[in-house]
């Protein structure tokens, strides 16, 4: 079997790796990949929005199986091509991917579907947004429709803060046309949690759960970034809450996409407020998260290669989930200075240690190659995942290896999975 992964991030790497252990899988082509994913897959020189190359390169080289790992092409619409030229495909099409791709879509949808989340108004218009922030209470939320690469949410603590805000997405365009229409939410506090589940348009079989750190700075501090580290299971996603996800939240978001004649087929991923009214979707993506994929799919018992086959077969109900009884952390190391400015270009030393060492991992998010040396290629450059019995010794683990790693200006957070010891 011959796959073809789309995507460059440390979650591509992660399902590369997935992807490498199942034995009938001869080939792996990643599009356009990056130097440690070459570990397992031949990098392909061509961009994840260049869809017409990527159906000539699945063609040419009769790929099996080509995987989507990032949110743009999906929302792009890349499986409706893939699907058309008659190419196995595994991702939501653009009807359901909407479902990050906009915002007011998904709160439109939890609002018909009457699934838990933060109370809110869309605004295409900036003078009614305006005027509408005069009637709410601070701090209140502020969120451009389209992606944005996770940056397009503003947390606004005053009304003067908050009408900054609407003219930074809606006026000046910060995000571009993602703020052409903009959902302003209620404020809400509580831990959060990302669920991954993979879906085949009517069954949905949730993973295990995972939380993300997406600021830069210990703490909490900082501005936000793709993310900084994750650790996975989350204590707080009690037996209690995942009874009432999977009521009111999971099988519910499936039902309302195939009842808008939008069937979602691929990785659903629900981000959570644990509030103190009960849990509250945050955001719904529809791909992995980044660095979620990073400790989830480590400690997945299954092939995920057979478990992908079945959503696009529709035969998930035939599956089981099942996930090792312990834990992992991973730990971002990036480049000083990101996600504003950062130099790339150094030296990467110390990622062979990782290849003897069982329950460690080492992710690349940006590398690349130069000569035969390795060199930082992007602000967050590595993901350290190691597992452990238990968060505590996961997390030890985790920062033991991230010594392992030397590059002239890494960086990263000291206080991931720090929260563990609250539960
Ligand atoms: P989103 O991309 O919608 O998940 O938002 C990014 C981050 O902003 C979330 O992970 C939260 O930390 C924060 N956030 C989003 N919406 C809210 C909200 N309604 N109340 C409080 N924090 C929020
Ligand atoms: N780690 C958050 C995301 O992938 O969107």
């Amino acid at each position: 079997m011959k796959i073809l992964i789309v995507g460059s991030g440390g979650r591509e790497h992660a399902i590369a790796w997935a992807a490498s252990k199942n034995k009938k899988v001869e080939k792996i082509y990643c599009a356009p990949g990056n130097a440690g994913i070459a570990e397992f897959a031949e990098c392909v020189d061509i961009g994840a929005m260049e869809f017409d190359k990527l159906v000539s390169f699945a063609k040419e080289h009769t790929i099996d199986l080509t995987i989507i790992g990032m949110d743009d092409p999906l929302v792009g619409g890349i499986v409706d091509i893939f699907e058309a030229e008659g190419l196995r495909v595994f991702g939501p099409r653009a009807n359901a991917a909407i479902i990050e791709g906009s915002k007011a879509f998904s709160k439109d949808l939890m609002k018909k579907y009457e699934i838990p989340t933060a109370a809110y108004e869309n605004f295409t218009d900036p003078q009614k947004a305006l005027e509408y922030l005069e009637t709410v209470k601070m701090p209140i939320v502020l969120k451009a429709d389209g992606l944005a690469l996770g940056k397009g949410v503003l947390i606004c603590n005053t009304l003067e803060e908050a009408k900054e805000g609407v003219k930074t997405l809606m006026l000046d365009k910060q995000f571009g046309d993602a703020g052409n229409e903009i959902v302003i939410e209620e404020f809400m506090t509580g831990r959060e949690v990302s669920v991954l589940a993979f879906c085949d348009g009517k069954t949905i079989r949730c993973m295990t759960s995972a939380q993300d750190h997406k600021r830069a700075k210990d703490g909490d501090k900082g501005l936000n970034t793709g993310g900084m580290g994750t650790f996975s299971p989350s204590p707080f996603y009690t037996k209690e809450v995942e009874e009432f996800c999977e009521k009111y939240v999971y099988q519910k978001t499936m039902d309302a996409m195939a009842a808008e004649g939008r069937p979602f087929t691929g990785i659903l991923f629900t981000g959570l407020m644990l509030t103190e009214d009960g849990p509250k979707v945050l955001e719904y993506n529809a791909r992995f998260g980044d660095p979620e994929a990073q400790v989830v799919l480590p400690r997945m018992k299954n092939d995920m290669i057979e478990v992908m086959e079945a959503c696009i077969d529709g035969k998930l109900d035939q599956i089981q989930l099942e996930f090792e009884d312990n834990a992992a952390v991973c730990v971002v190391l990036a480049s000083d200075g990101y996600p504003e400015k950062y130099d790339k270009g150094f030296e990467i030393k110390g990622l062979d240690t990782f290849k003897e060492k069982e329950g460690y991992y080492v992710f690349h998010a940006g590398s690349k190659f130069d000569g035969d040396k390795i060199v930082t290629n992007g602000g967050r450059v590595l993901g350290v995942t190691a597992k452990g019995e238990d968060l505590k010794a996961a997390r030890a683990n985790a920062y033991a290896a991230t010594e392992w790693i030397d590059f002239a200006n890494k960086y990263k957070r000291n206080d991931i999975g720090k929260a563990i010891d609250e539960a």
